[in-house]
């Protein structure tokens, strides 16, 4: 793993207290990741991320998208989320990786695509992190930005209001991406899910 930062140091802090019954918190999510999945586009031995993959709930629905010829990878900050996703099984869905999404160890344009589902609210620079995700897809490969919630939903349940300058209000996020090599191609925000799909630009 690179160098550890506050930003780093927090994440952990925050993700180790809850992994371990982080499932179980949520347990009827596992639909709305595989629909998230499969609007990604995702071709049999297509390579894909799973970045900040926490337990590795999109695992199964990434392997079952590229099957045995394809590549999952799962990185994530946290050890206990990545161990979580052991004690589950995911491992076997694809190559667990204690790493920072936001500087993947990958080269560039390796993979056809990103998921990050929950991750971008914790991005320290949100603009540079999503950039490096660009540099290691393909142009025409494809990010998917997911939570199984929507945005009121989520600031609801966490006591909040969403304000303007939240970083996924579509007015914000569609320029985000497009100055970090993404153009937006499609934006949800219902109470059961949020979902932006966007293609790397050439
Ligand atoms: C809200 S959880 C979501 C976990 C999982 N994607 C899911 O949907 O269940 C956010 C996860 O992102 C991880 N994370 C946050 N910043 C990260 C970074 N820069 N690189 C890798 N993982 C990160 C945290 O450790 C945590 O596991």
């Amino acid at each position: 793993m690179q160098s550890m930062s506050d930003d780093h140091t927090h994440v952990q802090e925050f993700f180790t207290a809850r992994a371990a019954d982080w499932d179980a918190r949520f347990p009827d999510d596992g639909p709305a990741y595989a629909t998230a999945v499969a609007e990604l586009g995702l071709r049999a031995g297509d390579r894909v991320l799973d970045a900040g993959c926490g337990t590795g709930r999109a695992l199964s629905p990434l392997r079952a998208a590229v099957g045995p010829s394809g590549v999952v990878l799962g990185a994530d900050l946290t050890p206990a989320m990545l161990e979580a996703a052991v004690r589950a099984g995911r491992d076997r869905d694809g190559q667990l990786l204690l790493a920072d999404a936001a500087r993947p160890p990958l080269r560039t344009e390796s993979l056809d695509a990103v998921f990050a589902a929950g991750l971008i609210a914790h991005l320290p620079h949100p603009a540079e992190n999503l950039r490096e995700l660009a540099r290691v897809v393909r142009p025409g490969g494809t990010l998917a930005l997911f939570h199984p919630i929507g945005r009121a939903a989520l600031a609801a349940r966490q006591g909040r209001q969403i304000t303007p300058d939240d970083l996924r209000a579509e007015a914000n996020l569609g320029p985000l991406l497009a100055d970090s090599g993404w153009r937006m191609t499609s934006y949800i925000d219902e109470d059961a899910r949020f979902l932006a799909l966007a293609e790397r630009l050439g």
